[in-house]
């Protein structure tokens, strides 16, 4: 009998999801002759028993595929809500859909929550990684990091010439929750002299210091400086800011500390790349998202292998490895990335 698989992406959108689409529909429809529906906009639209019928002919345009390179997602997604209050009648939809089975993408938040779902409505539940903050446990790779690496990559290219141009610093404040992956990959390959990230504590006196030897010993008269949103600020931090952490955002507290720290001798900009990191024509890594599990369909040493949902949530959110080789490499390139030991938290 012909099986009904549904598909939804759930939580922040990111590069890649359509062409995760895509691959559902035409393995779905070309290897199994399955008739694919799409969810629109995650647990919700379970709850409101709605299906788009995918089909390979439908998603085509006269022989152009145009899912393969377009970002967001053509299924909609919520990033918050109240699913969990609604849990009865959302495992009602699913069966009210007539859903066989489901593959859920999404991060390691999503991902939490349709796992309880799955498990008390007893449904067939696959799981495919995304996020651009890489923080999803036992998976080298998500759909979307490596497309928001290159973005900001591409950011700090430009930044650096206006920058060297005006001898100035550029603080650039990337996404990333509490997690430091993507302001490591993007610092490291663009050339940060700075990259703070909430996994590792630094000193604001340790990157003045930093940005002196730049200049005085090196002759090097501009920097960047990558800052991750998550970024924690030490208790005892003075009070002299004119404004206070979660309004003003990370980047813009670093540069008030550094101006002060400095006495106001350095020229400071800070740029925050925003949702801009989560737009963008998916990158090749991204579109090679395509498996097939009773579980998380994860990346490990060049394969698509499945690991037990459990095994990874238990495990997630994946932080930033203060030991790991980025960030020796980022050491080993002379960018200040903090201090490893855990007693200094002063920021000045
Ligand atoms: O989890 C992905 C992410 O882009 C984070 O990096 C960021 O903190 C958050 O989502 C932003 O969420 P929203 O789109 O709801 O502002």
């Amino acid at each position: 009998m012909q099986k009904r698989l549904g598909i939804l992406t759930s939580g922040g959108d990111c590069p890649g999801l359509n062409t995760v689409i895509r691959a559902v529909v035409n393995h779905a429809t070309l290897t199994y002759n399955w008739q694919v529906v799409g969810i629109p906009y995650a647990t919700r639209g379970l709850l409101e028993r709605k299906a788009i019928p995918l089909s390979i002919n439908g998603l085509d345009l006269r022989g152009i595929d145009p899912l393969l390179n377009m970002g967001g997602t053509i299924l909609g997604s919520i990033n918050k809500g109240d699913t969990l209050a609604h849990i009865d009648e959302i495992i009602a939809g699913y069966h009210a859909l007539e859903l066989d089975a489901l593959i859920g993408v999404g991060g390691d938040g999503s991902l939490a929550i349709l796992n309880q779902l799955q498990s008390k409505g007893n449904w067939q539940f696959i799981a495919i990684p995304k996020t651009i903050d890489n923080d999803v446990a036992k998976t080298e790779r998500v759909v979307g990091f490596d497309t928001a690496v290159n973005t900001i990559v591409d950011a700090l290219n430009r930044l650096t010439f206006t920058a060297a141009s005006h001898d100035r610093v550029m603080i650039v404040e990337v996404m990333g929750r509490k997690a430091g992956h993507l302001a490591l990959h993007s610092g490291i390959a663009g050339g940060a002299d700075v990259i703070l990230i909430p996994e590792i504590p630094h000193t604001i006196k340790g990157v003045c210091e930093h940005l002196a030897e730049l200049r005085d010993r090196w002759g090097r008269r501009f920097a960047i400086v990558v800052v991750a949103e998550g970024v924690q600020i030490a208790a005892d931090s003075s009070s002299h800011l004119s404004c206070e952490k979660p309004s003003c955002g990370m980047g813009q507290y670093i540069a008030d500390e550094l101006r002060h720290c400095s006495n106001n001798q350095i020229d400071i900009r800070v740029s925050v790349l925003g949702h801009i990191q989560r737009g963008g024509i998916p990158s090749a890594l991204d579109r090679l998202a395509d498996g097939q599990s009773a579980q998380m369909v994860a990346w490990q040493n060049g394969q698509v292998v499945a690991v037990p949902l459990e095994a990874v949530l238990a495990c997630s959110p994946c932080l930033v490895d203060p030991n790991n080789f980025l960030v020796q490499t980022a050491r080993s390139l002379s960018t200040y990335i903090g201090n490893i030991t855990p007693a200094i938290t002063n920021i000045l």
